[in-house]
């Protein structure tokens, strides 16, 4: 049997997509950067169907690429170029949709990997509870994808990052074996926790299938802030001080007066602040009372406040939200940008953001830096137009920016194809000896996402 006669077995035909045109959507990524041809794209509908592909594959040696809502931007979901590999098969979780009953008494969910996060919390909160990780993509982002970039998104202050929502993993293995452990057990000590190495794995280890998510106490009421400040400097004195004053803090969000005078214009509308600052911080409370008096006495206090503005309603804090969601789609709009998600100690921040555009013109002159992020977590987004044809030069000057100031060169959305290559700004070589390790455990043949993660691995 043929590797496509063996695919259709597992999955039906009409999900074996094999014309061109039908896989096109799959082998591109939200970016436009990445780019690649696969074999096949195949959507299995159900754990046995993963696996059953997974097998078949293995069976014919051929690697895997794994793909959940393809909104990843470090190119680790779709294809590598060229020819030197043979063409993967691109496995779609979209289909493994099952979203299992609410357990208030464990507040955890069981949700299948193709569950979007828009999706799981509209669930959770159906039942009085709250999902702890939000972000902008989260109409298409999959939880199986979250997972495996270690997602972290806007309330990471708040609840974590996506591996501390994982109370328990189902996978399949790249022979098609399956591993599950769902019981979501508060307590554990049975040894290694196989389901946490999968979270920031990115599709190199195994498939995951189904995870056992834990949900958090919805918080009722929320008041949005956005400030001005003089510089970045100033932003994480004003972060340090409202994180004294507030303990309902749930979001702390940076913008720069490029990317923000970008966004604005991108989606039509005027910046509701007085005069100009050198940076912007959006500022979001949470809790069971309205926290809107907190935030503005806790607002009036701080001296770096250059002029702020404060929601007083759903509509308004989604105008507020908007100008820093916007970010990423308005950068996309200018062009395909050189992308790099990096994070360094919060000390080191605002020599990070006065640094970058020196490092990044010094290779590249005229190319436009745009710098937005999430300033709780000291995580900056680094955004660089008109260099894609200069994206290896561009990355390494950030890169090694920022390893020189202790920082790393992935904060939340994954190393993958992207930055395999300055792996070792962040991880020593015992480090990445281990990971290797852990991966030919677990693929001895290096079929899934080869060249994602690890660097050299491009070819099996
Ligand atoms: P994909 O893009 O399909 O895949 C991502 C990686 O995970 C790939 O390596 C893939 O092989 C692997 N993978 C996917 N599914 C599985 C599975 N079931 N088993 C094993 N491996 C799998 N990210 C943040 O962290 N914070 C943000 O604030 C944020 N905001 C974003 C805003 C926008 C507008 C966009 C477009 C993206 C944003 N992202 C953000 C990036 C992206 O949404 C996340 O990386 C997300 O986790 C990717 O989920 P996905 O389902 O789209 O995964
Ligand atoms: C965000 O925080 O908006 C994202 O991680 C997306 C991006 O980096 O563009
Ligand atoms: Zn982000």
């Amino acid at each position: 049997m043929t590797l496509e006669a063996a695919l259709r077995s597992a999955v039906g035909s009409q999900h074996v997509l094999l014309d061109a045109d039908l896989r096109a959507s799959h082998e591109t990524d939200w970016t436009g950067r990445f780019t690649g041809t696969s074999r096949a794209v195949v959507r299995p509908g159900s754990t046995a169907q993963v696996a059953e592909v997974l097998a078949a594959c293995h069976e014919a040696a051929v690697p895997v690429v794994v793909q959940g809502g393809n909104t990843g931007l470090v190119g680790g979901a779709v294809p590598a170029p060229g020819p030197a590999c043979s063409a993967p098969v691109l496995l779609v979780t979209t289909r493994l949709t099952e979203l299992g009953p609410v357990s208030a008494a464990a507040r955890q969910v069981t949700a299948g990997a193709g569950v979007t996060l828009a999706a799981l919390t509209a669930h959770a909160r159906s039942a009085g509870l709250d999902f702890g990780v939000d972000l902008a993509a989260r109409d298409s982002a999959t939880v199986g994808g979250m997972v495996a970039t270690n997602a972290g998104g806007i309330r990471v202050i708040r609840h974590g990052s996506m591996r501390d929502q994982v109370a328990g993993v189902e996978a399949a293995l790249v022979d098609g074996r399956v591993l599950s452990r769902l019981q979501g057990l508060a307590k554990d000590s049975t040894g290694y926790d196989i389901g946490h190495l999968l979270a920031g794995s990115e599709g190199t280890l195994a498939v995951i299938t189904r995870l056992r998510l834990r949900l958090v106490a919805a918080e009722r009421e929320r008041a949005v802030a956005f400030a001005s400040a003089p510089s970045t400097a100033d932003a994480v004195a004003l972060l340090a001080s409202l994180r004294a004053k507030l303990p309902g803090l749930s979001a702390a969000e940076l913008s720069l007066p490029a990317g923000l005078a970008l966004t604005a214009a991108h989606l039509g509308v005027g910046v509701p602040l007085q005069g100009s600052g050198g940076a912007y911080v959006l500022v979001e409370v949470a809790g069971q009372a309205d926290p809107l008096d907190d935030l503005l006495a806790a607002l009036e206090g701080c001296e770096q406040v250059v002029d702020a503005t404060v929601a007083s309603s759903p509509a308004d804090r989604a105008r507020l939200w908007a100008l820093r969601e916007g970010h990423t789609e308005a950068i996309n709009a200018a062009g395909v940008p050189v992308k790099l998600d990096v994070s360094v100690p919060a000390d080191r921040l605002a020599e990070l953001a006065d640094g970058l555009p020196g490092v990044v013109s010094a290779v590249r002159p005229d190319a436009e830096v745009v710098v937005f992020g999430h300033l709780a977590e000291a995580n900056l987004h680094v955004n660089v137009l008109r260099a894609a044809d200069a994206a290896e030069e561009v990355s390494d000057a950030v890169l090694t920016l920022v390893a020189s100031l202790g920082g790393s060169i992935s904060s939340e959305h994954g190393v993958g194809r992207a930055k395999a290559r300055w792996l070792g700004l962040s991880r020593s070589p015992a480090e990445i000896d281990l990971m290797r390790s852990i991966k030919a455990a677990f693929d001895p043949l290096g079929l899934l996402n080869p060249g994602v993660l690890l660097p050299d691995g491009d070819c099996v």
